[in-house]
Order: C-alpha cells, then sequence, then structure tokens
C-alpha cells in the first residue's frame, strides 16, 4: 500500500508534504480512476441506453460493466445494483420505496444512537408520515451497541432496522450479520449504512443477508456524484419506483406508464455515467490489492496510531478500546481544547484532520461532548502520515501550553 498512486498527496501545502487523514470524509484518487474518467469523455462520451450510435453503445457497455464489477464486489447479481448519487440518496430510496408504503401508525423502526444524520433524518421524515414510531439502540460506555437493547427492542417487531456496519466516528465495526440473523427471526427487514464498511472490510451482502445496503463512491476512491444502493431482487421487484422520469420506463401513455426492468427502474433521467465507470475502474483497484489486504493494512495502522496517540498526554480517545473491534476511524479531543483549534494548528502543518460533530450530533450527546477531532486512515496512509501526525500533535499541545 503506497502514497504513489495518488497525484494529490504528491503535492504540498505551505511548504509542506501533504498529510491526508480525513479519508471517512472522502478518499484521495488514484491516477488510474482519474485517467478512466477522461478517457471516457474523450473517446466514449454519449448518454446511455438511448442511442443506437457507436458512442452511446460504448458508454452503455463501460457503464454496464461497471455496475457487473460492483456487483461481483459485494457478492450481488447485476439487476440488485442500483446507481445513486451517495449513501444519503440510497438510504432515502428505501425510506420511500420501501418503507413508507408498508409503514402504519404505531409501528417500529429501529436505528442506533451511532448514526450519520443520513440514517436518522430520513426515518424521522417517515415516520412523521406515517406515524410510525422510531427507537434507537443506546451504545455501551465503550462505544458498542448495547446488544441487550438491540434484542428488546427487535422483540417488539419493528418493521425496518437501519443500522450503520461501521461508525463513522467511534469506527465501531457493528456485529452487522449477527443483527440481520436476529432482524429477520422476528420478521424485521434491514438495511445496512455500509458508508464506511464497503471502502475498508470485504463485503458480501449474500453472506450478510442483509435486505438493502448503500455506500458512496467517494469514500472508496471513485469519484464524487456516485453511489450504490443493493436491494434483494425479491423486494426490488415489488417495490414502486422511487424517482419518475425517463429511463426508469417501459412505456408512457397520458394517463400511466409502466416499470423499466430491474434496476433501471430506479435509475430515472441521466446518470452519472463518467462517474459509474470512474467507480469501476476504483473498484478494480481494491480488488487488484484485495480487501482482506487492504483491512489488513488498516488495521495494523490504526493499531500503531491508537498506541502512539495513547502515549500523548491530554489526549482523550472515544470508541473501543478494543482495536480489533474497530476500523480506521479514531476520534480524539487534546484536553479541553476546541477541536476546530486543533484542526487548525494541524494543517498549518499539513496535517489534514476533521472536526465537528460529523453528522452524527445525537451520538456527541451521548457521548457527552459537542465535537471531536478524527483522523480517518485509507489504502494510502502510511506509518509516516502517523509519525507526522503524531508531531503535530506535540506541537499543538505546546502552542496551547497544555
Ligand atoms: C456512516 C456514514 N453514513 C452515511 C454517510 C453519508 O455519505 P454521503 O454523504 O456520501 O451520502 C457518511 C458520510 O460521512 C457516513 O460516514
Amino acid at each position: 500500500m503506497t502514497h504513489h498512486d495518488f497525484p494529490l498527496l504528491q503535492g504540498t501545502i505551505n511548504g509542506k508534504k501533504i498529510v491526508y487523514l480525513d479519508s471517512a470524509a472522502t478518499t484521495q484518487k488514484p491516477q488510474i480512476v482519474l485517467k478512466g474518467i477522461t478517457d471516457f469523455y474523450t473517446t466514449a462520451n454519449a448518454n446511455v441506453h438511448r442511442g443506437l450510435h457507436t458512442l452511446s453503445a460504448r458508454a452503455t457497455a463501460q457503464y454496464e460493466a461497471a455496475r457487473q464489477k460492483i456487483a461481483r464486489f459485494i457478492g450481488a447479481n447485476d439487476k440488485e445494483v442500483i446507481f445513486v448519487r451517495n449513501t444519503t440518496e440510497g438510504i432515502n430510496l428505501v425510506a420511500h420505496a420501501f418503507a413508507k408504503s408498508r409503514l402504519k401508525k404505531g409501528d417500529i423502526i429501529v436505528s442506533t444512537v451511532m448514526e450519520h444524520h443520513s440514517n436518522i433524518v430520513p426515518w424521522q421524515l417517515i415516520a412523521q408520515e406515517t406515524g410510525a414510531n422510531l427507537c434507537f439502540i443506546p451504545i455501551t460506555e465503550e462505544g458498542l451497541l448495547d446488544m441487550q437493547m438491540a434484542m428488546e427492542l427487535l422483540e417488539k417487531k419493528p418493521v425496518l432496522l437501519a443500522i450503520t456496519h461501521v461508525s463513522n466516528v467511534l469506527g465501531t465495526i457493528n456485529p452487522a450479520k449477527e443483527l440481520i440473523r436476529l432482524a429477520h427471526a422476528h420478521g424485521t427487514f434491514v438495511l445496512v449504512d455500509a458508508a464506511q464498511s464497503v471502502p475498508h472490510l470485504p463485503v458480501n451482502v449474500h453472506d450478510l443477508d442483509c435486505d438493502f445496503l448503500a455506500f458512496s463512491g467517494h469514500k472508496m476512491l471513485g469519484p464524487t456524484g456516485i453511489g450504490v444502493l443493493f436491494g434483494k431482487q425479491t423486494l426490488l421487484d415489488r417495490m414502486h419506483p422511487f424517482l419518475g422520469g425517463g429511463d426508469m420506463i417501459k412505456e408512457v401513455h397520458l394517463d400511466k406508464s409502466t416499470w423499466n426492468e430491474l434496476p433501471w427502474k430506479f435509475e430515472a433521467g441521466t446518470p452519472d455515467i463518467a462517474g459509474a465507470i470512474g467507480l469501476g475502474i476504483a473498484v478494480d483497484y481494491l480488488m487488484t490489492k484485495g480487501m482482506d489486504n487492504v483491512f489488513r493494512h488498516e488495521q495494523e495502522l490504526l493499531a500503531y496510531a491508537l498506541q502512539k496517540m495513547k502515549g500523548v498526554k491530554d489526549v482523550i480517545i472515544y470508541g473501543p478500546g478494543d482495536a480489533t473491534k474497530r476500523s480506521g476511524v479514531i476520534s480524539f479531543n487534546l484536553a479541553d481544547i476546541h477541536p476546530h483549534d486543533l484542526t487548525t494548528v494541524m494543517d498549518e502543518e499539513g496535517v489534514m484532520i476533521r472536526s465537528g460533530h460529523h453528522c452524527a450530533q445525537p451520538l456527541m450527546g451521548a457521548l457527552g461532548v459537542t465535537a471531536t477531532a478524527r483522523i480517518s486512515i485509507s489504502v494510502y496512509t502510511t506509518k509516516e502520515d502517523i509519525d507526522t501526525f503524531i508531531t503535530a500533535l506535540e506541537k499543538a499541545q505546546k502552542v496551547f501550553r497544555l
């Protein structure tokens, strides 16, 4: 694993080598993805599924080939891979096209307090519309899901369980497979927010047996504006479309329309063709490395970073103490220094970290803080990056006279 494939990481900022530790927000892109997007626009650009000319056939073939690669990557079939803009849109699609028609007053949707806002707000909106109740699985002191409470909530036979696979704040890897098995035993459907898992660990939807799973291309070395919703074919077949327009129809009459086959039934309008092709190349890149190796690399760096950070005075680390229960995300605070101030000092050293509530305000509340600083790791992160970060952290301590 190396920096070399990532042009942006070869650069400097303020005369300092760039150390990018904000990959959970979005990752850098390898040259091969950037080139693939340029190649598409310079050799194959045309709209998909619409034209009989050579360029349209080329664009369609590349777009559909990307879908096939992504399907293989997560163990799905092509019909089950719907291109959306991002994880957020994937979750909203499920909320509107699946959950809304099944929910009635008093029904239950279960989620967790460690969710990103994108796996809370769509459910609040749907609950308001349908009269359903939204319940949340709490976390333990250690930052794990409270499994006892999870079981108690599932016994109420909720219609849907919407859970994150990996927390974007605590790094906690949730026991998704076990939760899905428990949920199914109570007749509950499960949506997995895989924004922070698909980029970092092997994920197989067949093995998980999830009903829906959403992730974003930009967090896994692909471009922004493209994401994926997986849905079980049997469920997608029975669902109504989410958005209406071109491409998602079979026939349109003035008084009624019929729907295209899967997956196009859920892809209204011109899709992000170049984005999908770019994501397909990012998936090739990850598959060449091997997701087991990606995971191992990131786990090694995580353990290294945790151990080094524990040696820095006044650092408070959130999330599981057991490094094997978390992925490459570390939220922390330095004494009572505001994380925004810390981030500014880090930035002067060329170290890009994140600060704020990380779109997880309910989780901040559960942790008793308003904000944290956060570093996050990807395939290109190196030990040297972590060392530079630690040096910058020690420097920040001096700046703030701790
Ligand atoms: C766990 C999790 N879910 C959902 C999202 C939303 O992703 P997007 O903004 O790409 O829709 C994020 C983004 O940080 C995330 O970390």
